[in-house]
């Protein structure tokens, strides 16, 4: 009798996990274009699940629709997909402003900057009345960890470095506002405290925390469709 085949359970491939991931952005981010409306000036983050923002507003058509980029990247992506980019001093204040993240933790606190643009997408987003995270579900997390962005004045840097002490510059650390990208690696137990500490270091043009208060609502794309949470900041 031939022995009994091993049953062995299937482990999901990275290949698999990545197409999972890329399909949830997506949701997330069609989702978030629902939002927009013709006539409206919206703020555009920056990153991957944003690529898929970009191309379901490039599909919606919208003619009087204006948008500030927070990247280089994202400006000549909006461009090639037939969108009006402007910039924000053109615009002053902004409808929504709809951008991705790297971690969000269940009270709505954010890590934001894998993509280097947190100075830019921190001040869009604060322009904004209503602020729209779009994120695939691995990146909720129970409790917000290393690394947190941070953007750097060049003056005095080695001083700054060295206030922060768990700090480390990225490979290629240029922002394109002449500021250095780097990320600070230290614990992050208290995001509110570490943020306060971190907008207090001189030397520091901004950090990669975003607090609940600035978000309006998040859409969390996974298995199950989109999630919503609502954020800490008031309706306007
Ligand atoms: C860029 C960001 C991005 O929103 C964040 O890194 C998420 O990127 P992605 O959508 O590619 O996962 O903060 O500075």
């Amino acid at each position: 009798m031939a022995p009994p085949r091993a049953t062995r359970r299937q482990e999901p491939s990275p290949l698999s996990d990545a197409v999972a991931i890329s399909r949830h952005k997506r949701a997330a981010a069609r989702a978030a274009a629902e939002m927009v409306e013709d006539g409206m000036h919206v703020g555009l983050g920056t990153g991957s699940t944003v690529a898929y923002l970009l191309e379901a507003l490039g599909e919606r058509e919208l003619k009087e629709v204006s948008c500030v980029a927070t990247s280089p990247a994202t400006e000549r992506a909006a461009r090639a997909l037939g969108l009006t980019v402007r910039t924000l001093d053109e615009m002053c204040d902004l409808d929504v402003a709809i951008d991705g993240a790297d971690q969000i933790d269940p009270s709505g606190w954010l890590v934001k900057g894998g993509g280097a643009a947190q100075t830019r997408e921190k001040i869009v987003a604060a322009a904004a009345r209503r602020f729209v995270v779009i994120a695939s579900a691995e990146k909720a997390v129970r409790q917000l960890a290393p690394p947190v962005p941070l953007e750097l004045m060049r003056f005095g840097l080695h001083s700054t470095l060295r206030a922060l002490s768990q700090a480390r510059l990225r490979e290629v650390p240029e922002s394109p506002d002449g500021g250095l990208i780097a990320d600070y690696v230290g614990p992050v137990a208290d995001p509110r405290e570490l943020a306060s500490w971190l907008s207090a270091t001189p030397g520091v043009v901004e950090h990669g925390l975003f607090a609940p208060e600035m978000v309006s609502v998040i859409l969390i794309g996974g298995e199950n469709g989109v999630e919503r949470r609502a954020g800490g900041k008031p309706n306007s």
